[in-house]
């Protein structure tokens, strides 16, 4: 295929895409329209988790199954990009590149579906709703989207990384994270008689203090880890002395056994020093996601198709992120690798980062992305053709 055509394919719809933004699990419009150039493609189509859509491509000759996967879904927040082709949806936006992820994919199907005749094995499409906020992938696995999967490919793009550079590198990218809450319960009171209370906020203010010395006194210093704690709350007026309080926060890590040494570390500290407050305690676990981690293997095959791709001197190393990305799922049960596609251009003025209103990319980026995708498809089957 022409790198014009495709380059205008993937535009239109990304722009389509951007201006028709759609919240997670209420991607209608979009599940609607990536379903319909999938089927003029011919591809046999599934729906799956209420709005995603699995396709599935099988080549002429048997083989393994690789698994490229986009998600669909856009942010609660209004845009200030001006650009002509802004959200007509007022109070939600394209601003983590969902849109590009999912006109990038219908890219590489219809590059892929041309070259069918070569495919030795069968690619899976999946367009995945409301990565946003935690995710819909732990469903989208419980309703078997990864059977018989051999290997799985996933593409985000990057503020960070200028356009025409791609990171794929093994191990950690994306961090874990776990968020908590802790409730403590006293005995209620005036506050001029502390001795008839089991008082709450010294030990809220002591349970604080000790979380601090978690990462400090009992992480490798050479592993990465966040224990933060976001909100506190006690009492309601000066002179009394509250029954309750509460605090809530989050974990960060980049290796699982980190986040068990943080999550077990945590639950020590809130009960022995509630009891040595004679406070009761209760700890709620709200389990995000796990780090995004990159299989060495599947990486050196992905790298080899970023250069075959976008050039030897496309590839560059960066640190992984803190944030976090429900591809980690898929990572956890599938060998696989989620590789940083460069989209800044500051010559443009393209310099936001994802979650700002202003966020835009740099569109010739975009072939690329699709280049990327089937390139890999390509090659890893191929690797592991017989
Ligand atoms: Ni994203």
């Amino acid at each position: 295929m022409e790198d014009s055509a495709l380059r205008a394919y993937v535009t239109t719809l990304r722009q389509t895409f951007h201006q028709h933004p759609e919240l997670g699990f209420q991607e209608f419009e979009t599940s609607r329209r990536v379903r319909e150039e999938l089927t003029s493609l011919g591809l046999p189509i599934q729906s799956c988790c209420g709005t995603g859509v699995v396709a599935e491509l099988t080549g002429t000759v048997p083989g393994r199954r690789v698994l490229l996967r986009a998600d669909m879904d856009a942010l609660p927040m209004t845009e200030e990009t001006g650009l002509p082709f802004a959200s007509i949806c007022p109070g939600v936006m394209h601003a983590c590149g969902h849109d590009a992820h999912t006109a990038m994919l219908l890219g590489a199907a219809k590059l892929l579906a041309e070259q069918r005749e070569q495919l030795k094995g069968s690619v899976r499409f999946l367009f995945e709703p409301a990565e946003e906020f935690g995710g819909a992938g732990l469903k989208l696995i419980e309703e078997g989207v990864l059977e018989g999967v051999d290997a799985v490919f996933g593409l985000h793009v990057s503020g960070g990384l200028p356009c025409g550079k791609v990171n794929v590198q093994a191990g950690p990218r994306m961090a874990g994270c776990d968020g908590f809450s802790v409730t403590l319960q006293g005995v209620a009171g005036h506050g001029s008689a502390p001795h008839l209370t089991v008082d709450v906020i010294p030990a809220l203010a002591a349970v604080l203090l000790s979380l601090q010395t978690v990462v400090s006194r009992e992480i490798d210093p050479a592993d990465s880890a966040v224990l933060s704690v976001g909100t506190v709350q006690a009492g309601t007026a000066s002179n009394i002395i509250p029954g309750e309080a509460a605090l809530t926060g989050t974990l960060r890590y980049f290796r699982p056994e980190v986040g068990q040494t943080l999550r077990a570390a945590l639950e020590r500290v809130v009960q022995h020093t509630a009891s040595a407050f004679r406070v009761e305690h209760q700890i709620t676990w709200r389990m995000g996601l796990p780090p995004v981690v990159n299989d060495p293997a599947v990486t050196a095959i992905a790298a080899r198709s970023a250069c075959a791709v976008l050039g030897e001197q496309a590839l560059v190393e960066d640190a992984a992120a803190i944030g976090s990305d429900d591809f980690a799922c898929y990572l956890q049960k599938v060998p696989g690798v989620y590789a940083f596609l460069g989209i800044s251009n500051p010559e443009k003025g393209i310099t936001y980062s994802c979650h700002h209103p202003k966020f835009d990319l740099d569109e010739d980026a975009l072939s690329s992305g699709s280049r990327l995708h089937a390139q890999f498809a390509l090659d890893y089957l191929n690797a592991h053709s017989n």
